[in-house]
Order: structure tokens, then C-alpha cells, then sequence
């Protein structure tokens, strides 16, 4: 944060009420969580009973209720229907299942747009986003709070005695945008805040460019649909008082939970990756780190994309997290929704479990009938009891149980940190950039795939989070660095980090204002470069000869300092002979993407010269393996069986046998072996 610059919100400050924040073990106590989304109102009670009787046959252990339940409970303003809800949350104690209870906040009911529109957010282009769907509210709309937290208030005041409730869960995937008039008012207060003159905010914003410059407060406007580029800092500053105005609205109502009820943990759910909320600054708000996590069936990085989620969950909780949703089978926002095949739903759950979750949960306890999501796959399927999906929830349940006692609470140790930063990536997606074919969650799968096809543990921080315990790190992208981070990463070469840069990294300031040289000029001296001429992105599909290896999406015409440890030159082409990568002592750079077996190499290389092994050597291709604590967890992600060499005799914790020398596994195979 530049000097004077105050940040609106109390990011990075735990609770505000005064409480010992409660953590995931207060609710597990010892088992794995597992159960899902539980949306009773859609059924008639005699469901209920059947419900709690497969519930208990499953191992369900939590349920989440409530979280669409705002017009059940609150039907006409001011009114409130409890009877039902108290019904069930006896019901599920009744039956020793807890309850996740959640803020109803995500979708108002229709009542609430009819007598205040000004709580229906507006997109860029001014349409309004009317009810009938969901998450129609406006961050910004005094009415919507007001509403929100009456319910709240109510919610907790009937239920945070209640033996069941073991969690609460505060509306549901923050994500809305809005452009309208309140959130304009809004967006001017934050602002003046951030940056207490118009002065200081003409300059940060740049505005002498194309005219823009302000006169009055009165004048500043979201970024609204505009005649052609906009401004890229208002943009970027748009995207965090976003972030920060859904984070005020979620403390509101987390204050409001934990003055009922200090001792129960509070969660929101996350969306991975998700580009609306600077998620580091979140999770420091959060009692519990939740995830809802949809890997496509059908990709062959599923396991992958699922093991960086986790990762980077882990990384935000700072210990055990949260699986909130995941689907026992399709889903029904992609354009084709495929089913899991037999094994898959386990293998994908355990694997969360061996990465640091504590509790495996589900979207949705049962298949819906009607509304948007009846093609979206349940616990129980449509198919119900004797369907495929439900025996192998039940089969589940009893594993998870199984190994529960061994698992929760126990931390993941990692050498080596990925730097992720939403700010950067704000920044980074201007639609003025050099390069459409450049997005930032490509970029960082491919380096954490690099990593995880090495069976090499990563963890994700921030760019000015302490990195000491680290062995390496690594930078995919960081296009927007603070002087604070810069600084924190060449402390951490100088206490003897070894740091590997990928390119467009160190580019623009906190304000989005291109540093003096094209790039920091204490990272070009980091890592060796003299002068960067010029930046030569790649088109699709295009690649660049590298010497032993070919780079994709981007390149750089760099010339390096004299005396630099190693450089690996491009081959032919306008770049022939200048450097792809450079080494400078124990700092990296490289200013292209390599192919995914070339960066597997060279990571692989960096990490061994930095003293990081792979969690086991020698693994057949398509196996991963993951230590939580003192178990070891292998996977087979391949379509054929794999046999795996184990030193030692080990116990299979999910079956029971004795394991020496050797393990097979089957496609989609598991184990969970205990020395
Ligand atoms: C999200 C939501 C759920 C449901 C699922 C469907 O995760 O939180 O309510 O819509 O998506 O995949």
C-alpha cells in the first residue's frame, strides 16, 4: 500500500468482535465433515424422514441448510416462518447430523426488488439484473443491508443455541458487480478515502490521458459501458471496491452471528479463482475457508486444476479447510455436462482430504425436481436410493469415517510457494493489453502443473506474505508488484531463497503505471537483465524455438547484464540468440511459457539445485502422491493400472491390508497408507 494510501476496509484484520476466533475443529471434532447443501423446503416433510434415514445409511455427518431459504422464511417483509426450520434442526440433532447455517442473503425474495428497485444491481450497459434468478442484490444498497440484516439478526437469535448448529454460513459465492446510482455514491466515498485528494487521484489514475481529468467528485462514475478502452486504473480500483464493498456486507452479518454466538466457526464459501474478491484479504476474515470446487469429468487436468485449488485453500486457511461443494456427478453449466465414472467422485474427495481438507461436502443432498438446477447432479441422483451415485456417497461416508480419527487436523508442509495476487490479475486483464491469448489462470495451472506432475508440494502466498520457509519460489505472473513485495522478494533471495520469475512479471506499479524501464529495475538486476527492448507475445497456438525446448504465448527481446550465471538462448527467429532464461545466482527468469514437459524439466532442475524433493521417486506417470502429516496418499489419475514401489511396510488405511514393497492401483485407484 503506497505510503498515506489507507485501505477502506480492515483488511487483513481477524474478527472484529473481540472472540477467540473458533476454527474447523471445532466443528469436526475429530471426524471428516461430509454431507452437502441440504434445500428441505423443496420437498414435502415425508421426504424429510426419508432424508435423515439415508443421511445416517450415508455417514452424513453436516448439512448445510438455509441458504436459499430467504423467502420461505421472511414471505412477506417484517414476517417471519420459522416452524419449519425449527423442525429440522431438531431433526438433524435428533439424528447426530449438524447443521451449516447459512445467511439467506444471496437471493432476496421477489418483495424485496418490488418495493425497493434500488436493491437490484446494474450492469455496465445499465440493464438491470431483475429477480427470478439469484444473487439480484447490490452490495451497495443501504435497503438490502438493512433487510439482510434483520433476517440475520432473527436467524441468529433462534438458532445459536441450538445443539445442532455447528457452523454458519454467511450468504453464498460473493460475486455480484454493480454499476448502478447507490453503488456510483458508493464508489466516490471509497475513493475519496483511498486517495483524500482529487489531485491524488487524478494522478493515480493517469487521467492526464485522453482527457479524463476530474473536477469534481460528483463526476467519478463506475466504469460504464464507454465509446472504447477504459481507464485501466479506474477499472482496477472499480474491481477492489468490489471486493471490499461484498467483504463489508459479509462482516456485517459475520458481526452479527458471532455477537449471538462467539464460539461457532463462520464461513463463506469461495468460488475457485474466482476474479471478483481479492481472496487473501477474505480468508483473513474468516473463521473457516471454504471451497466449492467443479472439476470437468471429462478434462484430463481435472486432478490437477482440483489438487491447485486445494492448494491454494490450504494456503488461504493456513491449515485444514473446507470442500463446502462439490458435485457427486454432473453439473449443468457447461455446455455438455458429463457424469463421474465409478471411482472418480471418491478419488477427487479423498484427494481434497489428503490435501488439507477436513471436510467433504457436496452441492446438493438431493437432486432437485424443478428449478434451474434439476439437471444438476445430487447426493442422492434422481435415480435415489439404489442409483449408482448414492451407493458410492454411501461408500464414501463409511471411508471418510474410516480414516477420519487419522487425518483431521493435521497440517501439510511445503518447501516450495506459488505467489498469487488478485490485484495483479485485475491489473493484468485489461482489454488494452498486448495479448488477448494471455490469462492469468492458464499461466498459473501451467506452472503449478509443472509442479504437481513432479510430485512436487506447493503452497500459494501472497507477493508480501512471509516467504522464509520457503525453499523456492515461484512467480508465474505478477504483472502488478508493490514496492513492499518487490522488496520482500529480493529479501528473500539476499536470506537465500531461490525465486524462478515467470515473464510480464514486475511491469506496472500499485497504480497500474508502467515502471521506469519496461520492467522494476531491482528485478532486472535480480535477475540479470540489462535492458528489455521489446515484448513479443505469440499467437495461438504459435511457438518459439528455445534452445532444447519451445516456448508458447510470449516472448522477449532482453539483453542480458554481463555476467550472469546461465542463460538458455532463443534458437532462430527475430529473437535468435538473445536469452529465453536467465540465471542470476539463485534467481530465475523466464520470458516465455515452455512447453509443459520443457517446464516440468526446469522446474524440476530448480528445485532439486534448491534442495526440494519430490514427495517419492520414480512414480509411473499419472500417479500423484501427497504427505498430510504422516500419511502418504498415491493416486492413479492414468486410465491403466499402476504399480508403485514403496520403502517400508505401510498399512492401507482403506483396506485394512498390509502393504509392502509394492501397491497397485487401479484407474481411479486410492490409498491412504500409514508407515
Ligand atoms: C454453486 C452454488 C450452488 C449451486 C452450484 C451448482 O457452487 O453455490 O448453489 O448453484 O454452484 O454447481
Amino acid at each position: 500500500m503506497t505510503a498515506g494510501r489507507k485501505p477502506v476496509t480492515a483488511g487483513g484484520k481477524p474478527v472484529t468482535t473481540g472472540r477467540k476466533p473458533p476454527g474447523l475443529c471445532d466443528a469436526t471434532r475429530g471426524r471428516i465433515l461430509f454431507g452437502g447443501d441440504y434445500n428441505p423446503e423443496q420437498w414435502p416433510e415425508e421426504t424429510w424422514q426419508e432424508d435423515v434415514r439415508l443421511m445416517s445409511a450415508a455417514g452424513v455427518n453436516s448439512v448445510t441448510m438455509g441458504v436459499f431459504s430467504w423467502a420461505r422464511l421472511e414471505p412477506r417483509p417484517g414476517e417471519r416462518d420459522f416452524g419449519w426450520l425449527d423442525r429440522l434442526m431438531d431433526l438433524m440433532h435428533d439424528h447426530g447430523i449438524g447443521v451449516v447455517l447459512a445467511t439467506p442473503t444471496a437471493s432476496p425474495p421477489p418483495w424485496l426488488g418490488r418495493l425497493h428497485p434500488e436493491t437490484l444491481p446494474r450492469d455496465a450497459d445499465g440493464r438491470t439484473e431483475w429477480w427470478g434468478g439469484r444473487q439480484h442484490f447490490s452490495h451497495s444498497s443501504a435497503a438490502y443491508r438493512r433487510y439482510a440484516a434483520a433476517i440475520t439478526e432473527d436467524l441468529a437469535a433462534r438458532y445459536g443455541g441450538h445443539p445442532a448448529l455447528t457452523m454458519w454460513h454467511i450468504n453464498n459465492e460473493y460475486c455480484t458487480f454493480d454499476h448502478g446510482d447507490e453503488a456510483a455514491a458508493a464508489f466516490r466515498r471509497w475513493l475519496r478515502e483511498r486517495y483524500g485528494t482529487l489531485d491524488a487521484l487524478n494522478t493515480a489514475w493517469g487521467t492526464a490521458f485522453w482527457s479524463q481529468g476530474y473536477d469534481t467528485w460528483e463526476g467519478i462514475l463506475p466504469p460504464r459501458h464507454a465509446h472504447y478502452l477504459k481507464n485501466p486504473t479506474q477499472v482496477l480500483d472499480f474491481r477492489r471496491f468490489t471486493s471490499d464493498m461484498l467483504l463489508e456486507c459479509y462482516r456485517a452479518e459475520r458481526d452479527i452471528v458471532a455477537r449471538h454466538t462467539p464460539h461457532i466457526p463462520v464461513t463463506t464459501n469461495f468460488m475457485p479463482l474466482w476474479t471478483g474478491q481479492d481472496a487473501w484479504r477474505w480468508a483473513d476474515e474468516e473463521d473457516v475457508v471454504s471451497v466449492d470446487l467443479y472439476p470437468d469429468p471429462r478434462d484430463p487436468l481435472g486432478a490437477q486444476h482440483g489438487a491447485l485449488v486445494h492448494d491454494l485453500t490450504r494456503s488461504q486457511a493456513r491449515g485444514p479447510w473446507m470442500l463446502m461443494e462439490q458435485a457427486a456427478g454432473p453439473v449443468n453449466w457447461r455446455g455438455v455436462n458429463h457424469p463421474k465414472p465409478r471411482g472418480l467422485n471418491r478419488q477427487w474427495s479423498l484427494q481434497a482430504v489428503a490435501r488439507g481438507a477436513d471436510a467433504v461436502c457436496y452441492f446438493q443432498w438431493r437432486q432437485s425436481r424443478q428449478g434451474a438446477e434439476k439437471f444438476h447432479s445430487g447426493m442422492v441422483s434422481h435415480a435415489g436410493a439404489e442409483g449408482r451415485t448414492f451407493q458410492e456417497v454411501k461408500q464414501l461416508g463409511a471411508e471418510l469415517a474410516g480414516i477420519g480419527g487419522e487425518v483431521t487436523g493435521r497440517h501439510m508442509h511445503a518447501d516450495i510457494a506459488i505467489l498469487h495476487d488478485w490485484h495483479s490479475w485485475w491489473a493484468g486483464a485489461h482489454e488494452g493489453r498486448l495479448s488477448t491469448e494471455v490469462d492469468l489462470p492458464d499461466v498459473l495451472h501451467a506452472w503449478h502443473r509443472a509442479l504437481w506432475e513432479a510430485n512436487l508440494t506447493t503452497d500459494f502466498a501472497h507477493p508480501e506474505h512471509d516467504l522464509s520457509s520457503y525453499r523456492l519460489v515461484v512467480v508465474p505472473q505478477l504483472y502488478l508488484l508493490t514496492d513492499t513485495a518487490i522488496g520482500n522478494l529480493l529479501a528473500y533471495v539476499r536470506g537465500g531463497g531461490t525465486l524462478v520469475s515467470g515473464f510480464l512479471t514486475g511491469i506496472a506499479d500499485e497504480d497500474d503505471r508502467i515502471r521506469p524501464g519496461g520492467m522494476d529495475a531491482r528485478l532486472r538486476e535480480l535477475f540479470g537483465i540489462r535492458t528489455l527492448h521489446e515484448w513479443w507475445p505469440l499467437d495461438a497456438g504459435e511457438t518459439v524455438a528455445c534452445e532444447g525446448f519451445r516456448g508458447t504465448l510470449w516472448s522477449e527481446e532482453i539483453e542480458a547484464l554481463p555476467g550472469v550465471s546461465e542463460t538458455v538462448p532463443y534458437r532462430g527467429g527475430e529473437l535468435d540468440g538473445l536469452p529465453a532464461v536467465l540465471r542470476n545466482g539463485r534467481a530465475w527468469y523466464v520470458s516465455t511459457l515452455p512447453e509443459p514437459e520443457a517446464l516440468r524439466g526446469l522446474l524440476g532442475r530448480i528445485a532439486a539445485d534448491a534442495g526440494v524433493r519430490p514427495v517419492l521417486d520414480g512414480l509411473p506417470a499419472g500417479v500423484e502422491a501427497v504427505r498430510r502429516g504422516e500419511l502418504l496418499f498415491l493416486f492413479n489419475h492414468g486410465r491403466e493400472e499402476a504399480k508403485i514401489s514403496l520403502m517400508g511396510t505401510h498399512r492401507d488405511l482403506l483396506t485394512g491390508t498390509t502393504v509392502t514393497g509394492e501397491t497397485v492401483l487401479g484407474r481411479h485407484g486410492v490409498a491412504v497408507l500409514k508407515p
